[in-house]
């Protein structure tokens, strides 16, 4: 019955549809269509048709949809087309890749992510000591940069391991050389990921291709074999496209793939995290406080420097959680896409249906419900507070309609398409806080400036900052061993 289905929002171009609109400010159109149109419509986008639906308490009847809406065939299928490694959607594959997609949630909980865990504070401090130096002089850089520079090589270390040369490293070595090459090339790469997710051949980005391919060559298995402190992630998955008989190129770009998803989203949302906790008096005092309450105390008992958060003591952190989880509310502006894998009728929270067609995509964008004003009152704000309740404990009670939410903050997607690397990130960034504010005096150079996430990557993750801001740092001479 056609009466069923959302209304069509085609715009007055035939192919374009209403891409321009969309493109232009993802969030301002569809808060006006749904105004106009209700709580689900379809779109014509780039000749393909969306069916969002925005209404939050229908975002789990959507999520508990696995048999007629599919994650992976979107999501394999982009990968291919953007790493170039095999098509794991593929009849060929489909049941090998099954075990490969197993391998994330076996590998980023439970012992492996305490391993993990533990590796990366000691990766990050093993960075912040190494650019640390003595003098008392303010070091300037462009906050971005610093966040880029030591979240990207403390994370590849910890996932992709030491090679050799690392493991003497004495600050000029050519291993620290490819690092900042490495940085750089999966930063032009990133660059070019909006053009890439609007379906421009990577052929045609030569800088990002070529930036891809660099990466790749230094993750062929030839090489990561030599490396030592391997994650159980990447070695299983080794492991596992070595059994798939993968040529090995296509097996570098599916590590190339791993890496993307390991820091693409990680080095934007500590780069808010810090910037945000630096421009609010608040945040800041309120963060010191809790890293001066974890730390304080322990060097006496330990001669080589070396700081220790348990995961006790990393839950215990809800200051720095609360500041990390508004920074991602902030800055989140990810789409959560499935396809129709038959004609089927979806009864959404208010009794309403609507009739969806096989090969048909169903959206869902966060930031609707990440903005409303209903449920975060003054949303464009920073509170460092938000998600802390009067007792300082982690607060999840959000309400809209007076009615509470299950879903009110989704930065790393829900149901089957959930990040499975999302504790391991908010310990990441939580270590990445701590160290940096218990090491260094930090200052924005210029804190009044006001600065905005970079809207043309809406609809990918976690915006990047329009542009730079100057950092002043320089170490605590409370940290030191003089
Ligand atoms: C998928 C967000 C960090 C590994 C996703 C998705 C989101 C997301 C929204 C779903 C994408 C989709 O629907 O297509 C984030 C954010 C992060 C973060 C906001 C940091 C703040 C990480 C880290 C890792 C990771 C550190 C690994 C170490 C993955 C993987 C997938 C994924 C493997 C694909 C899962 C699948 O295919 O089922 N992430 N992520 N992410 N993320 Fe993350």
């Amino acid at each position: 019955n056609a009466t069923r289905e959302p209304p069509l929002i085609t715009g007055w171009l035939p192919f374009i549809g209403v891409t321009l609109d969309y493109v232009s400010n993802p969030l301002g159109f569809l808060r006006e269509t749904q105004k106009k149109y209700g709580n689900v419509f379809t779109c014509k986008i780039a000749g393909k048709y969306f069916t969002f639906v925005t209404d939050p308490f229908s975002f789990s009847i959507v999520m508990r949809q696995s048999k007629n809406l599919d994650f992976q065939k979107f999501a394999v299928g982009f990968s291919h087309r953007v790493f170039g490694h095999a098509d794991f959607s593929s009849s060929l594959f489909s049941e090998s890749y099954r075990e490969v997609h197993s391998i994330f949630r076996q590998t980023l909980q439970g012992l492996s992510l305490q391993q993990l865990t533990e590796t990366m504070l000691s990766n990050l401090q093993m960075v912040l000591e190494r650019g640390l130096p003595y003098e008392h002089d303010w070091l300037e850089e462009g906050l971005q940069s610093f966040t880029n520079r030591i979240m990207f090589e403390a994370g590849f270390l910890t996932l992709f391991g030491k090679d050799a040369g690392f493991l003497q490293a004495d600050g000029t070595s050519g291993t620290r050389i490819w690092m900042q090459k490495a940085v750089q090339d999966f930063l032009a790469f990133d660059r070019a990921f909006p053009l890439l997710a609007a379906g421009v051949p990577i052929g045609l980005c030569a800088e990002a291709w070529q930036a891809r391919e660099a990466l790749a060559e230094e993750l062929l298995h030839d090489k990561l074999h030599h490396r030592k402190c391997i994650s159980d992630l990447i070695q299983r998955r080794m492991d596992a496209f070595d059994r798939m008989h993968l040529d090995e190129t296509g097996k570098a770009r599916t590590h190339v793939c791993m890496l993307w998803a390991s820091q693409a989203n990680t080095l934007p949302a500590a780069f808010w995290s810090l910037y945000y906790t630096l421009r609010s008096v608040d945040a800041f005092t309120a963060a010191c406080t809790e890293v001066n309450r974890v730390f304080s105390g322990q060097l006496i008992n330990n001669q080589d420097q070396t700081l220790c958060l348990s995961r006790e003591q990393l839950d215990s952190m809800a200051v720095l959680e609360s500041i990390i989880e508004e920074a991602l509310r902030l800055s989140s502006a990810s789409m959560m896409i499935r396809v129709a894998s038959n004609d089927f009728t979806l009864t959404l929270d208010s009794g309403q249906t609507a009739d969806v067609r096989k090969g048909d995509y169903i959206a869902l964008y966060p930031q609707l419900i990440h903005l409303d004003p209903e449920i975060y009152p003054d949303p464009t704000e920073f509170k460092y507070n938000r998600f802390l309740d009067e007792k300082g404990q982690r607060k999840s009670n959000f309400f809209k309609n007076e009615r509470r939410l299950k879903h009110f903050l989704m930065p790393f997607g829900s149901g089957a398409s959930e990040c499975p690397g999302r504790f391991f990130a908010v310990h990441e960034i939580k270590q990445f806080l701590a160290l940096t504010l218990w090491h260094y005096d930090l200052q924005l150079r210029d804190p009044d400036a006001t600065l905005v996430p970079d809207g043309t990557r809406a609809g990918l993750g976690i915006l990047p900052p329009s542009r730079d801001v100057l950092l002043r740092y320089r170490r605590k001479t409370n940290t030191t061993t003089e």
